[in-house]
C-alpha cells in the first residue's frame, strides 16, 4: 500500500533491494587505493620469512649448511624440515586425504618445492638469507609424463609413502597411484555403446594451468606468547576452515586462534587450501615470538601454489544415426603433482566431473578418474569452477561436436536433439544428480536469433568456398557451447571438507535506529558480497541496502561457514542471508502486532514495514519496529533483533547458459581475431544484474586464457615453463574481445529467493565455446581435433599438419 507520502515503487526504489544495480560499495575503497591486504598489515617489530627452493624437480638432499644464511646480516633464523620434526610439522594433512611436506625431508619432489625457511628482519635481508643458503643435492631421474607414471619402472616419488597400499580413496595399485574412482553405470552404458549405431572416441587434453590471481597468496602470523593468542591474517578463502586446520595441526585451542582474511586480490581456487608458507610464518612467529610476514613473488605464485586442471581425458559418445545419444563414457588420467592436494568435497576426488554428461538426456554414462603423482607442483584446484566442472563441461562439449562430425550433422541441432527438456526438471541425470530446473530449448533459441546463427553458417560456407577456390587464405569458426554447472556446494549429504558439512551462514543484529550489520561464513575476494549480501537483506527486511553493513572473513566476529569457491556464496551463504532477514522480519511482525494492537494475522508486509490488511495507513516501519525492539516488546519477548541462520541447502544449484564464438584465423599465421562473443547465462533470480555482468566478463576473460593461451608447461628435466609473466597468458583489455551479455531467468525452486551462482558459469561454458571455435574452423577441412592451449603457433602447426599451409 502507498504511505500516502511514498509510493511502493519509490519506497522500494530506496531499499536497492534484489534485482538493483547497485553500484559496489567496496569500490569506493577499491578505487582509491584504500583496500587493506595482507601485505598492508604491518605489526611492530614484524619479521619477514622467505623461502629458499628446490631448483631440482626430483633430487636427495645431502646437506643444508645453515651458517651460511645465517652470517648474512639481518637474518634471525633458518628452518628446515629437521627442525619441523619434533613438532611433527614436517609434513601437513591436505584437503584431499594425503600428506603435504611443509619443508622438503631428504627428498624434493617438484622445482621451486620449499626446503627451508628464512626469517630475517626484512623482505631484502630474507632474500639475501635465501640467496646465501647452501644446499647440496643429488639429483635423482625425474617423472614428468603423467602417462608414464605407473610404469613399472617409473621412478619412485614418494618414499613417505612407501608400503601404503590402501590411500584416502581406495586401493593404491602403484607407487604412484593416489586412487581410482568411478562414478555411473559402466555396464549398461555398454550395452548402451552396444546397441548403438555411431561411437565416436577422442583424446582431449585440459592442460595444466594456474588461476593467477592478481594478489599473490601471503599470511602474517602474531603469536602472543603472554596470552597464547595467534592472530594469522592471510589470504583465506576459507578462513573457518583455516582455523580449524590450523588448531588441528599445532593443538593450538580452536578459541585461542583468530583467523582473519582482509580484503583479496582475487582468489579464483587459488586461496582456498593451506600453503607450507602460511604454516611456517605461524611456525616463525612461536619461535621467535615476533609477528613474521610471508608474501608470495609472482613465480613462486605461479609455480608452486595450486594448479589447476592437468587432466587427459578419452571421451566417448553412443548413438543413433539420427543423433540420440545413448550413452556416454569417460576415462580420465589426472596429473596431481607430487601431493594430492586437490581442494574437493572429500567424497569426490574428481570433484564434480560426473557432471560430465552436460546438458542433454543420455541414458547411460560413466566414467572413471585415476589420479597419478608427477615430480610437478600440488594442487588441482577449482580454477573459477566448481570442482573440475569446467573440466566435465569440456568434456562433453568438445566430444559432442565430434559426433556432429561422425554424423554429418549441425553442432548446435544435435544438440537441441538431445536437450533435457523443461517438463522433466527436477531431472535425475544418469550420474545421479539432480538438476533443479532450467529451460534449454529456450535459451538456445535465444541465442542462436540473437547472433544469427544461419547467417552464421552462411558466412562460414562461403568463407569456405572462397578459401577452397584460393580466393582468401582465411577461415572462420563457429564455436557453440551449451553448459549446464553444479554449484552450491553444498549439501552435507553430498558434501563436506575434513568432516565438516558444507553448511553457510549469515548473523544480522539491527541496530536501535533501525541500520543493521550482517556478518556471513563466505569471504568475498572480489565478487561485491559487500553490496549484493545487503541487497537480499534489504528486500527480506525492508531495511535499505545502504544501512546494512556486510562483513566477512573475521573468525572471531563472523558465524563459521565453508568459504567462497565453486560458486557456493550465493547458493548458500545467500539463502541463509534470506532466511536469517526472514526471522528478523517474523519477529518484527509480532512487534507491530503488539504496537498496533491487532494480531499478528492481521498485518500484512509492505516493502519496509507491516500494516493492518485493509487499513494501509496503520502501519509501523521497520525502522519503528526496531526501535521498539529495544524499549517496547511484548510480554515475554526477549529485547534486541538478531537473528542467525545456518543453512544446509536440500540440493546444488543448475545454473546453465548457451554461448556463441564467432573467430577468424589466418591459416599462414595462425593469428586469430574473435569477431563476436555472445553469452546467454541463466542464475535464476538475479540480485545484481551489474555485477552479474561484471562476473560474466570476468569469467569470459579467464576462459578466454585458458583456451587460447595458458600453460604451466615443464622440459623433460623438470624445469616449470611458463611461470612468470612473461610467459603465462594474462589477457588484458588489449587482447580481450568485446562481450555480449544476455540472460533468460528461471529461478531455482529450492533456494529461498530462488537465485543460483554465477560467478563460475562463464568460465566453464567459456573454455568449450572458444575451443570449439578453432575446432570448427578446421572442419570443412577435415579438422577433428587440436588440443588447448590455441596459440596461434599451435593452430599454425594444426593448419600445417591438414595440409592447408606450409
Ligand atoms: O561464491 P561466489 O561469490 O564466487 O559466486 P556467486 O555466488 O555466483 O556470486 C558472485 C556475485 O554475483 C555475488 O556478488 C552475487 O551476489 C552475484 N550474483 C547475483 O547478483 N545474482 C545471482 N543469481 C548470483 C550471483
Amino acid at each position: 500500500a502507498d504511505t500516502g507520502i511514498i509510493s511502493i515503487e519509490e519506497r522500494t526504489d530506496q531499499l536497492e533491494g534484489i534485482g538493483c544495480k547497485r553500484k559496489r560499495v567496496e569500490d569506493i575503497r577499491f578505487t582509491q587505493g584504500r583496500g587493506n591486504y595482507v601485505d598492508d598489515v604491518k605489526l611492530p617489530g614484524m619479521l619477514f620469512g622467505d623461502f629458499v627452493r628446490s631448483p631440482f624437480a626430483h633430487a636427495r638432499i645431502k646437506h643444508i649448511d645453515k651458517d651460511s644464511a645465517l652470517a648474512v646480516p639481518g637474518v634471525v633464523a633458518v628452518i628446515t624440515a629437521e627442525d619441523l620434526i619434533p613438532l611433527n610439522l614436517h609434513y601437513m594433512p591436505t584437503l584431499a586425504g594425503d600428506v603435504q611436506a611443509v619443508l622438503a625431508h631428504e627428498k624434493v619432489l617438484f622445482q621451486n618445492q620449499e626446503v627451508a625457511f628464512i626469517v630475517a628482519k626484512d623482505r631484502y635481508a630474507a632474500a639475501d638469507g635465501v640467496e646465501a643458503l647452501a644446499v647440496e643435492y643429488e639429483e635423482l631421474e625425474p617423472l614428468m609424463d603423467a602417462h608414464k607414471a605407473m610404469d613399472a619402472n617409473a621412478p619412485v616419488l614418494r618414499e613417505d609413502l612407501a608400503g601404503k597400499t590402501e590411500g584416502a580413496h581406495g586401493p593404491r595399485t602403484h607407487h604412484n597411484h593416489i586412487f581410482t574412482w568411478t562414478a555411473g553405470d559402466e555396464a549398461a552404458t555398454q550395452e548402451a555403446f552396444d546397441k548403438a549405431d555411431v561411437v565416436v572416441k577422442e583424446y582431449l587434453a585440459h592442460p595444466r594451468v594456474h588461476p593467477c590471481p592478481l594478489e599473490t597468496c601471503g599470511s602474517v602470523a602474531d603469536m602472543n606468547p603472554i596470552t597464547g593468542q595467534l592472530t594469522l591474517w592471510g589470504t583465506f578463502q576459507a578462513p573457518h576452515v583455516v582455523r580449524t586446520v590450523a588448531s588441528l595441526i599445532s593443538n593450538i585451542p580452536e578459541h585461542k586462534i583468530r583467523v582473519i582474511a582482509p580484503d583479496i586480490g582475487g582468489g579464483f581456487g587459488n586461496k582456498v587450501g593451506v600453503y607450507p608458507g602460511y604454516v611456517m610464518s605461524i611456525v616463525g612467529s612461536i619461535v621467535l615470538k615476533k609477528p613474521v610476514k610471508w608474501i608470495e613473488d609472482r613465480m613462486e605464485n605461479l609455480s608452486t601454489t595450486a594448479f589447476a586442471r592437468d587432466y587427459h581425458i578419452e571421451a566417448e559418445l553412443a548413438a543413433t544415426k539420427d543423433g540420440k545419444i545413448l550413452g556416454m563414457r569417460s576415462h580420465v588420467l589426472a596429473d596431481h603433482g607430487a601431493f594430492d592436494a586437490c581442494a574437493d568435497p572429500s567424497k569426490y576426488p574428481a570433484g564434480m566431473y560426473h557432471i560430465c554428461s552436460g546438458s542433454y538426456d543420455i541414458g547411460a554414462a560413466f566414467c572413471s578418474v585415476t589420479g597419478v603423482y608427477t615430480n610437478k607442483a600440488p594442487g588441482g584446484v577449482s580454477y573459477r569452477c566448481s570442482f573440475r566442472v569446467t573440466e566435465a563441461v569440456y568434456t562433453i562439449e568438445r566430444i559432442i561436436e565430434v559426433l556432429a562430425i561422425k554424423l554429418g550433422m549441425d553442432a548446435a541441432e544435435l544438440r537441441q536433439k538431445n536437450f533435457v527438456q523443461p517438463e522433466q526438471f527436477p531431472y535425475t541425470s544418469a550420474f545421479g544428480w539432480e538438476y533443479d530446473s532450467g529451460d534449454y530449448p529456450t535459451a538456445m533459441k535465444k541465442a542462436m536469433d540473437a547472433v544469427d546463427y544461419d547467417g552464421l553458417r552462411a558466412e562460414q560456407a562461403k568463407m569456405v568456398e572462397d578459401f577452397k577456390a584460393g580466393k582468401s587464405r582465411e577461415i572462420m569458426g563457429i564455436g557453440v557451447s551449451f553448459f549446464t554447472e553444479i554449484v552450491g556446494a553444498g549439501p552435507s549429504k553430498n558434501c563436506d571438507i575434513l568432516g565438516i558439512g558444507m553448511f553457510d551462514s549469515c548473523e544480522i543484529r539491527v541496530h536501535p535506529t533501525g541500520a543493521a550489520i550482517a556478518r556471513l561464513g563466505v569471504k568475498s575476494q572480489g565478487q561485491g558480497h559487500e553490496t549484493t549480501f545487503a541487497q537480499i537483506l534489504a528486500s527480506e527486511t525492508g531495511i535499505a541496502a545502504d544501512m546494512i553493513t556486510i562483513e566477512e572473513g573475521d573468525t572471531d566476529t563472523a558465524p563459521y561457514g565453508l568459504g567462497t569457491y565453486g560458486s557456493r556464496s550465493t547458493p548458500v551463504a545467500g539463502a541463509a542471508a534470506a532466511r536469517a532477514g526472514r526471522k528478523i522480519k517474523h519477529k518484527a511482525q509480532l512487534i507491530a502486532s503488539h504496537l498496533l494492537e491487532v494480531h499478528h494475522d492481521d498485518l500484512e508486509w509492505d516493502v519496509d514495514g507491516f500494516a493492518v490488511k485493509g487499513a494501509p495507513e496503520k502501519r509501523k516501519s521497520m525502522k519503528e519496529l526496531a526501535w521498539a525492539a529495544y524499549n517496547n516488546v511484548p510480554e515475554g519477548m526477549e529485547m534486541g533483533l538478531e537473528a542467525v541462520d545456518y543453512y544446509d541447502p536440500p540440493n546444488f544449484t543448475f545454473p546453465y547458459g548457451a554461448y556463441f564464438c564467432v573467430l577468424k584465423i589466418d591459416v599462414d599465421t595462425g593469428v586469430y581475431k574473435i569477431e563476436r562473443f555472445y553469452a546467454l547465462d541463466d542464475c535464476g533470480t538475479r540480485i545484481n544484474p551489474m555485477i552479474i555482468e561484471g562476473q560474466v566478463h570476468g569469467g569470459l576473460t579467464e576462459a578466454f586464457a585458458v583456451a587460447m593461451g595458458q600453460l604451466i608447461d615443464f622440459d623433460d628435466t623438470g624445469n616449470v615453463i611458463g611461470a612468470s609473466l612473461m610467459d603465462f597468458f594474462l589477457p588484458t583489455a588489449v587482447e580481450t574481445p568485446h562481450w555480449e551479455t544476455d540472460h533468460t531467468e528461471v529461478p531455482s525452486p529450492h533456494h529461498p529467493i530462488g537465485a543460483k551462482g554465477v560467478g563460475e558459469s562463464p568460465h566453464v561454458g567459456g573454455v568449450p565455446a572458444f575451443s570449439n571455435a578453432v575446432n570448427d574452423a578446421f572442419r570443412p577441412f577435415g579438422g577433428v581435433q587440436t588440443h588447448m592451449p590455441h596459440t596461434a603457433a599451435n593452430i599454425w602447426a594444426y593448419a600445417k599438419s591438414l595440409g592447408m599451409t606450409d
